[in-house]
């Protein structure tokens, strides 16, 4: 599945020769670096528990996973900008405003951000009902009220002072988002009933909430070759390491992948099997 995703992410962008050139060698850097993945490999499998089998279905669920990840990458463009959490490594590789410029990086994450909804916008093989309703949740998720409204939130958090439940909203807003997309336009592609629907949005509430712990933790205790990213970029911000500290965190984190998992169950999936495995993977290293 990994190979059909790479493939598709380098479809979904002009190559690097297209003019302006510059620019979408920029995309293609931060698009096609090497990440995890996650997000569209959640969506993908959710579909397909969802009773997505192959071809054309199986294809929208691919795209609509990549569409996931053009967003994500656009967001890391910007959240390693010096103006945000000034970062000069990510995916063990110059950040795009290291590797290009300021500019190209901000005009980059821009033009993914764009694209993304052009890429839904065309995918024909879904009705046009179910296309709506999946671009107006991008949108959603990724909007003031989503993604931006936690970056926000998150670049403005100093306050030592700030509660647990403060900061769950911030990490729910700034990561949760793009996985509620992630999850939930699965759910619409292979058209899950509304119970399945709600237990999967209090699944990736709580995927989100224990993925960003993870990433402070990580933050904290890895070396830039370890995380293969700028690490230390939390260091003066009220994460839930930094108010609550480290034994607190892990508790936490595992009481997050615990209601994770028990929702992921209530959504009666056919390949629950395969989600756990993935889920044990991404967080391999509370196992540590
Ligand atoms: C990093 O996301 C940003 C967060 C939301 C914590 P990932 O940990 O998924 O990063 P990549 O995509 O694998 O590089
Ligand atoms: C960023 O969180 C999440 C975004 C929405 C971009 P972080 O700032 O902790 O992500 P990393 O650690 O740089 O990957
Ligand atoms: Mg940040
Ligand atoms: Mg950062
Ligand atoms: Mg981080």
């Amino acid at each position: 599945m990994r190979g059909l995703i790479e493939s598709r992410l380098s479809d979904v962008v002009p190559s690097e020769t297209t003019w302006p050139a510059r620019l979408h060698e920029a995309q293609r850097h931060a698009l096609l670096s090497p990440g995890k993945r996650f997000r569209p490999l959640l969506c993908v499998f959710i579909a397909q528990g969802g009773g997505i089998q192959g071809g054309a279905d199986l294809d929208a669920a691919i795209t609509t996973g990549c569409v996931a990840e053009m967003v994500h990458a656009a967001s890391l463009i910007l959240d390693d900008l010096p103006c945000m959490d000034d970062a000069d490594l990510r995916r063990n590789q110059p950040t795009t405003h290291i590797a290009f410029d300021e500019s190209t990086a901000i005009l980059s994450a821009t033009a993914l951000l764009n694209r993304a909804f052009g890429v839904l916008a065309r995918l024909d093989q879904v009705s046009s009902d179910r296309r709506v309703e999946m671009i107006d949740l991008l949108s959603y998720a990724v909007g003031s009220k989503g993604l931006i409204a936690g970056q926000m939130a998150d670049l403005a958090n100093t306050d030592q002072g700030a509660t647990i439940a403060e900061i769950e909203r911030l990490n729910t807003l700034k990561t949760g988002a793009l996985f509620d997309f992630s999850v939930e336009s699965a759910a619409i592609l292979s058209g899950m009933h509304a119970s399945q629907r709600a237990a999967l949005k209090d699944f990736s509430y709580h995927l989100g909430l224990a993925f960003q712990l993870l990433d402070d933790v990580k933050d904290a205790v890895m070396s830039n070759a370890e995380a293969e990213k700028s690490v230390n970029r939390d260091i003066g911000k009220a994460t839930i390491l930094a108010i609550a500290g480290s034994d607190a965190s892990k508790t936490k984190l595992k009481a997050y992948l615990d209601s994770a998992t028990a929702a992921l169950r209530r959504a009666e999936l056919s390949n629950m099997d395969m989600l756990s495995a993935i889920l044990d993977h991404q967080f391999a290293f509370l196992r540590t």
